[in-house]
């Protein structure tokens, strides 16, 4: 394989011959779409902190699903930011809650779209915290039962495929038993099961308005620096049921979704969160560089580190871009 008798730019001379040997694609088909649902009618509101996300509310949503349906995007994660917080983040499992009506609202327009829900509590908690609180602690064991039934009031309303992303220990497993007990054995879990304690989720804050209020989530959820607890994560989250596994964020953890990719024979998700798309977007506003471009090599370096999908912001545009190549 010695120059001058190889030389690499002979496969590199044009398009045609730059697509034959790509090793990997980018399509719709990769991208989840998350979506924030609020209070309200007719609302359609630009998130500050998220160019070109919305919030919305639930008589919106039809519309939205049928698009990004059409863009051939199959399917959305849904953030519901409720009336009401309270102590034991009661809106996150009211069967009349706002994730639980939007459900129901899309599944009936656009019964063909895959619609996720993210289970936790963060933004129905008026502390933001993930779980509950009991002496001034974020209290696995007591989170674990509401973070069931509220993956069974989602299940109920027609949810596809349930994420918990609390990171409390046993929660698939919990959350598992749930929804066979009450008849949702066919409903998957799409575990965040390594999910880092990251501040490229500050955007995310803002549009789901679930900062914690006291402290931070280094006691649950997981350490930067480490790999080999990643593992462990995915061992147990797979050991308790879960049928998808999920790393979070993506980008500065190209390294773990290889990893999970080559350790575990199970589908692989990655989030491409807030701060990974802000980013782009800002440095895009600033000219320093082309925010299209930057993107779609970001979503195909996450697919080449080992993502069979990817949630992102950026899905409807990249879909519309692919569309057009
Ligand atoms: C809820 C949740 C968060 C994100 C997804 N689910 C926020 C957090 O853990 O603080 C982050 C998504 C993003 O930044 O795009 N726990």
């Amino acid at each position: 394989m010695n120059y001058p008798l190889y030389r690499p730019r002979r496969l590199r001379t044009n398009e045609a011959l730059r697509k034959l040997v790509r090793e990997t694609s980018l399509c719709p088909e990769d991208l989840i779409y998350p979506l924030f649902v609020v209070p309200g009618r007719d609302v359609q509101e630009e998130i500050s902190s998220l160019p070109g996300q919305f919030h919305l509310s639930v008589d919106k949503l039809p519309g939205v699903g049928r698009k990004i349906h059409e863009l051939g995007i199959l399917g959305v994660i849904l953030f519901g930011l409720p009336s009401r917080k309270d102590e034991r983040g009661s809106e996150a499992y009211d069967p009349q809650g706002i994730v639980q009506r939007a459900v129901r609202e899309l599944k009936e327009a656009v019964p063909e779209l895959i619609v996720m829900t993210d289970v936790c509590l963060c933004e129905y908690t008026d502390h933001g915290h993930c779980g509950l609180i009991v002496n001034g602690n974020v209290d696995n064991d007591a989170s674990l039962e509401l973070l069931a039934i509220t993956a069974v009031s989602h299940a109920k309303a027609g949810a596809d495929m349930v994420a918990p992303s609390d990171m409390m220990d046993g929660r698939v497993s919990a959350i598992r038993k749930a929804l066979d007990a009450e008849g949702f054995q066919g409903i998957p879990i799409l575990s965040y099961a390594a999910k880092y304690c990251s501040s490229f989720y500050g955007p995310f804050r803002e549009a789901a308005q679930s900062a914690p209020r006291f402290g931070d989530r280094r006691s649950y959820q997981m350490d930067p620096p480490n790999w080999r607890e990643a593992l462990r994560e995915v061992t147990l989250d797979i050991q308790e049921g879960a049928d998808i596994i999920m790393v979070k964020p993506a980008m500065p953890y190209l390294d773990i979704i290889t990893r999970v990719r080559e350790q575990f024979h199970y589908p692989v998700a990655a989030y491409q969160v807030s701060g990974e798309f802000a980013m782009i977007q800002a440095a895009a506003r600033l000219g320093w560089l082309d925010a299209q471009k930057a993107m779609l090599e970001a979503l195909v370096g996450i697919k080449r580190a080992g993502a069979d999908f990817i949630l992102s912001y950026a899905a409807p545009e990249v879909a519309r871009l692919l569309e057009e190549a």
